[in-house]
């Protein structure tokens, strides 16, 4: 499994706990930044990991900012981007078996280490679940990304 990772000032500082758990589990993974506290635009991160798990590079990308919202916003730009804003373990499984979400994005100012773990850990662990009401759901997403994206 590969993994590619992107925070904005809002979410460097949980972005070791995060890389601690990727390297413990021995799971690949790619920083995209970005690397100091300065202040910098979340838009900037969030685009380049999308556009890399989009292009198939990674299997999954993680995003963290403040609240986790901008950074989802922006991921959901990206065709054939389905970035979940999670704050709980339950809504990372559930995105996981009904959304067959391939992007998780949370934030730093809402959530601590131990929760985000357990968020990343039931994400990266959940398979989609195939039943066919989901598979015609995230068709139908696709048909809308077909129709609204250039
Ligand atoms: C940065 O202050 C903050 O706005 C950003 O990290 C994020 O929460 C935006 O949605």
């Amino acid at each position: 499994m590969k993994v590619a990772i992107g925070v904005d000032h809002g979410g460097i500082h949980l972005k070791p706990a995060l890389i601690k758990y990727l390297e413990k589990r021995g799971i690949e993974y790619k920083d995209f930044g970005t690397f100091c506290e300065d202040s910098c635009d979340y838009n900037d991160y969030g685009e380049a990991v999308a556009k890399a798990v989009a292009k198939g590079e990674f299997d999954y990308g993680i995003l963290i900012c403040g609240t986790g919202i901008g950074m989802s916003i922006v991921a959901n730009k990206i065709k054939g981007i389905r970035c979940a804003h999670c704050h709980d373990v339950f809504s990372a499984k559930a995105t996981r078996q009904h959304n067959d979400a391939n992007m998780l994005a949370f934030g730093e100012r809402v959530i601590g280490a131990g929760l985000m773990v357990e968020i990343v850990d039931a994400f990266l662990n959940t398979d989609f679940s195939g039943e066919e009401r989901h598979v015609r759901r995230v068709s139908k997403i696709k048909a809308l990304e077909d129709k609204n994206f250039s």
